[in-house]
């Protein structure tokens, strides 16, 4: 008589018990998983050094791992919650002072955002206001917003500096991001739930006013001086390219050196008219290109061939007043499109990732399906992080948002509140 195979024990740390559906966003099967993001009812998980190891029906959690005692297992009893892959907001600008109330109603009144930026105001008027604030300040508040998005369901927020505009200053910024960074992985609570903070250079923002009439020489100072020295604070560089802010050219050269030097490259592209930015995207292999308002159809084939990830920022259409761009047209025609807040004071002040995913299927042609896809492993492309975090696979990281829901569809539909109960991130 032959004996039975015996299946070796999982190790496991810790094991997440109870999900009435674990939404995994899975980009393979998952067995018994159905739909667009792979849905499993009444699930589990489980997790070693931060590592999702075991995905399956909660009735098999016990014999594998409970009755096996494995030494310290921590069990995390999910109460009939909905789960998801926490969110991975791919683009936003958190290190800023003050508010800009006033110009938002001007705008209202029919002032447009260049007229603004032309008059030295817009994002000068917030590099103004972040030159003035002391760095404990800046972190406190950074912080502030952080912790908001997080309770909003975020788990990953890529931060760029921007409103400093000089060397003293931009290297505060990128302090205070790194800074952030560093609370968050040694922050501890009875409910773990650091979020993951991923650092960006966006020197070229815009020409700072005191070089006015000397632009070269800011250009020289970021391309020769900063780049090199912030080498290790950033792992992406970003550009404005915009008649407003920088040229094409300009961008070049910026983003050719980061490349250089290591950076990983994204640009602000084509946002408020056809700026050539995408398709400087696609030329140097950016891992995204964002906004994209202005794009033709053949700057958008090129972003696709190029493998450029396409990121939407609906809060800006939203706050500007301007036509959303149409999600739909990107994945007709086979774009990755990522979802992000862009959080800042001029263009879209919200921290909340729910809201985008709301606009995204009232305004741009998504179904839940695809925003949601969007919000999570689409944005861990747009930061190159997609074999880490985006999904709930084997193998990945456990960083999930746990929702007071009956069921996942309710998102998007049941709108203006805060869906989501907390996030779980295990190390
Ligand atoms: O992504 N377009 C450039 N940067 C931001 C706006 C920043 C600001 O207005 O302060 C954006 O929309
Ligand atoms: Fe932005």
């Amino acid at each position: 008589m032959q004996a039975e195979p015996v299946q070796p024990p999982i190790r496991a740390s810790a094991v997440i018990r109870n999900i009435k559906q674990l939404v995994t966003v899975a980009q393979r099967p998952i067995e018994g998983a159905s739909g667009a993001l792979q849905v499993l009812n009444n699930a589990a998980l489980a997790v070693y050094h931060g590592r999702i190891v075991w995905i399956g029906p909660d009735n098999e959690a016990e014999p594998l791992f409970l009755s096996t005692r494995q030494d310290g297992i921590t069990i995390v009893d999910a109460q009939g919650a909905v789960v998801t892959p926490g969110f991975v907001d791919s683009h936003t600008h958190l290190v800023f002072a003050g508010q800009r109330a006033e110009e938002f109603h001007l705008r209202r009144a029919g002032v447009s955002y260049a007229e603004l930026l032309a008059q030295g105001k817009g994002i000068l008027t917030t590099v103004e206001a972040t030159r003035k604030a002391d760095a404990e300040t800046l972190l406190a508040l950074a912080q502030r917003r952080l912790h908001l998005m997080r309770d909003h369901g975020t788990t990953t927020v890529e931060i760029k500096s921007g409103y400093g505009l000089d060397r003293i200053n931009e290297e505060a910024c990128l302090h205070i991001i790194n800074n952030l960074k560093a609370l968050e992985e040694r922050a501890s609570s009875s409910v773990p739930q650091q979020v993951r903070v991923v650092p960006t250079f966006l020197a070229a923002h815009v020409l700072p006013l005191e070089y006015r009439e000397r632009r070269a020489d800011y250009l020289d100072l970021v391309v020769e001086e900063l780049l090199p020295s912030f080498v290790g604070l950033a792992r992406f560089c970003d550009v404005f390219c915009e008649a407003e802010a920088f040229t094409v050219e300009e961008c070049r050269r910026i983003l050719s050196r980061a490349r250089d030097l290591g950076y990983h490259l994204k640009i602000h592209a084509d946002q408020l008219s056809p700026s050539g930015g995408a398709r400087l995207a696609a030329e140097l292999g950016a891992t995204s290109a964002d906004h994209l308002d202005h794009a033709s159809d053949e700057d958008l084939k090129a972003l696709r061939d190029a493998g450029v990830v396409a990121t939407l920022l609906p809060g800006c259409s939203y706050t500007l007043r301007s036509p959303y761009p149409s999600a739909r047209r990107l994945l007709d025609l086979g774009l990755t499109v990522a979802l992000a807040t862009d959080c800042n004071p001029g263009t879209s002040y919200c921290e909340n990732m729910q809201m985008m995913i709301g606009l995204a299927m009232a305004e741009m042609g998504m179904s839940l399906e695809e925003a949601l896809i969007a919000a999570t492993i689409n944005g861990a492309k747009a930061l190159a992080l997609e074999e880490e975090i985006g999904s709930i696979e084997i193998g990945k990281r456990c960083e999930l948002a746990l929702w007071q829901l009956e069921d996942y569809r309710e998102i998007g539909y049941h709108f203006g509140v805060n869906l989501v109960q907390s996030t779980l991130t295990l190390l």
